[in-house]
């Protein structure tokens, strides 16, 4: 198939293009690299001998949407473009609303031009709230969101839902993703965040690398195992995989699914550092420091949905994690930057 990669040189973006080509499907991306790096694109030819056809352009840029849609028979388009900063869409919230949701509405309605009707969207369990219920299954009702970016990822999976409705042309999975770690095992692309990172595994390997001093271990006084934040963390390889396999569900009459992709193990904050040392080598200085706003006790994923529609199942395990976000880091301590 042919494949339009939104946001294919981000993190999980540029796993997915792996994959997708390790498949032999044709990928053509469409990246702003506002918050990545064209040398992404080579990096990814060394690891598949395959280049994909990259634009350097806006999403919010209708014009050039439509630009590529006629240029490229396009089939089924995978969407990641999108600004990603908890923190910083509370600051800047018409930011987040302008560039996730007008640029996901310029990308529907170029695609609805072009009668390419088929997209996999990147959501995530935020979409939750503080969740009903653990694990969590598609059937848990969605919350409140903490933050804007939880809302653009709410709101945009609504506006889906209805166009599914509208159009019965349309094909539309919405995976909602729990916490993506890890790196492919060349350990030549990876997550690079900008600034100071917001999530747990980038910062302990900025720890490990020497960029940052220790680690703030956000509240140990939840109603958890050791009193440290649960979560379910997912290796971006078997994440990529899932889009892979999720392509299968873009077929006539399908109209909307939902999966949860995780692993459905959920370990503590403290239980990473210890994995992460164990995996390593690698020593974590660590301190408790007060909770963060907006954080819930625990989060996993019932992912058996996705297992026996889509015959995906998370593969890899956390050592595998810790150690290939470790290989990046270490091979790569300023990210793209040389
Ligand atoms: P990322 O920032 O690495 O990738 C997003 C890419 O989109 C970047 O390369 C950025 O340059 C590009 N982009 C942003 N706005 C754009 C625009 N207007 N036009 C064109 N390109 C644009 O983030 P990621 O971690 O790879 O996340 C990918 C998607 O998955 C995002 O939609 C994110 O919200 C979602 N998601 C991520 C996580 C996570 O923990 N990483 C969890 C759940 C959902
Ligand atoms: C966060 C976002 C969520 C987003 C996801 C992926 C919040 C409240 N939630 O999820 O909306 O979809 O990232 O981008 O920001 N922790 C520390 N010290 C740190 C960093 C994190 O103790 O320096 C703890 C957190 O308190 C949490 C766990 O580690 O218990 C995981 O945090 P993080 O990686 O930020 O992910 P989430 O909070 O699950």
């Amino acid at each position: 198939m042919k494949i339009l990669v939104t946001g294919g040189t981000g993190y999980i973006g540029s796993h997915t293009v792996v994959e997708l080509l390790n498949e032999g499907h044709d990928v053509v991306i469409i990246d702003n690299l506002s918050n990545s790096d064209r040398k992404v694109v080579d990096r990814i030819e060394n690891i598949t001998g395959l280049r994909p056809v990259f634009y350097e352009a806006d999403i919010l840029d209708k014009a050039a949407l439509d630009k590529i849609f006629d240029e490229e028979k396009i089939e089924a388009v995978i969407h990641f473009a999108g600004l990603k900063a908890v923190g910083e869409s509370v600051e800047k919230p018409l930011l987040y609303y302008e560039n996730n949701i007008s640029g996901t509405i310029n990308l529907l309605k170029s695609m609805n031009e072009h009668s390419c009707k088929n997209i996999i969207f990147s959501s995530s369990a935020t979409v939750y709230g503080t969740p009903a219920f653990v694990p969590i299954t598609e059937e848990c009702p969605k919350g409140t969101c903490t933050n804007p970016y939880g809302w653009t990822k709410s709101m945009i999976e609504q506006i889906m839902m209805d166009q599914c409705i509208a159009d019965k042309e349309w094909n539309a999975v919405l995976l909602r993703y729990f916490n993506p770690i890890g790196a492919h095992e060349s350990g030549t692309i990876g997550e690079n965040p900008n600034g100071i990172p917001n999530n747990l595994m980038p910062y302990v390997t900025q720890v490990a690398v020497g960029r940052l001093k220790e680690l703030g271990v956000f509240g140990n006084d939840y109603d958890t195992h050791d009193g440290t934040g649960v979560r379910d963390y997912i290796h971006v390889v078997d994440l990529a995989l899932g889009h892979v396999k999720a392509l299968k569900k873009l077929v006539k009459g399908s109209g909307l699914s939902i999966y949860n992709l995780g692993t459905g193990q959920g370990y503590s904050v403290l239980d990473i550092v210890k994995n992460f040392e164990e995996a390593t080598g690698v020593k974590i200085p660590y301190v408790i420091k007060p909770r963060r706003a907006g954080d819930i006790d625990t989060c996993y994923a019932d992912s058996s949905k996705a297992e026996k529609e889509l015959g995906w199942k998370a593969q890899r395990g956390i050592k595998e994690m810790c150690a290939d976000s470790w290989r990046w880091q270490k091979n790569n301590p300023n990210g793209y930057d040389e």
